[in-house]
């Protein structure tokens, strides 16, 4: 009788539980941004002839390949770090307004498809902190969303989505980013 008793409660606190956070996962979706960003962000590969330039560097590669062009196969097993600047237009020689700092790694032998990890680091008048970001860069897609997973001083524990463009390549050497970034949370 007891048991029974209690069976009862905890399936009923069971169900308050998981339609309580059934309300609470709408409420997320329906959720507008509350805070709204755009930045580009350029990448010049080093290639062996312009070390003056190059804002990144091939630190790791397949067996098959080497640390001065990207690997054939998609590039697949190339490891790349960058401290990219980051500007307001998609201008490369506009004022930076901060740093792209982090790699990237290709992780498909089939595709171009790349995986991401990086900060935007800032330390201007407008901006001070910096937001992190996490996730898979299938490239090849006109459009992708990586995940915003954290941030610091003005974007203390943000949260969100960013989507990112390729807003310009120029052969294995220099690609644009255009990073429309959407916080969910601010503080
Ligand atoms: C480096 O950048 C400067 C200025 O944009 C450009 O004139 C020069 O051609 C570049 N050099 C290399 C090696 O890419
Ligand atoms: C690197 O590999 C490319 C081919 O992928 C080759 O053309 C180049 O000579 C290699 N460079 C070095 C320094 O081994
Ligand atoms: C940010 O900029 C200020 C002023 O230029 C400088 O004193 C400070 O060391 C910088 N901080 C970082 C983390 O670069
Ligand atoms: C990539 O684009 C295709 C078609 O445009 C879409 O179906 C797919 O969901 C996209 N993938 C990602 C990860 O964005």
């Amino acid at each position: 009788m007891g048991s029974t008793k209690l069976i009862l409660v905890l399936f009923c606190l069971l169900l308050i539980i998981s339609s309580s956070s059934a309300a609470h996962k709408k409420k997320m979706q329906a959720r507008k941004p509350c805070k709204r960003l755009v930045f580009y962000f350029h990448d010049i590969i080093y290639n062996g002839k312009n070390a003056k330039n190059a804002t990144s560097a091939i630190v790791s590669a397949p067996a098959w390949g080497n640390r001065t062009l990207l690997a054939g196969k998609s590039h697949f097993g190339d490891v790349v770090v960058f401290d990219d600047p980051i500007t307001l237009d998609n201008n490369l020689h506009s004022t930076p307004i901060g740093r792209a700092q982090g790699f990237y790694l290709y992780d498909k032998k089939e595709t171009f498809t790349a995986w991401l990890g990086f900060s935007f680091v800032f330390n201007s008048t407008a901006h001070k902190g910096s937001i992190n970001f996490a996730g898979a860069d299938p490239l090849m897609n006109k459009t992708r969303d990586i995940s915003v997973i954290g941030g610091t001083g003005d974007f203390f524990m943000a949260r969100g989505i960013a989507t990112l463009m390729t807003d310009a390549f120029e052969g294995e050497v220099y690609f644009r980013l255009c990073v429309d970034i959407k916080l969910y949370e601010c503080w």
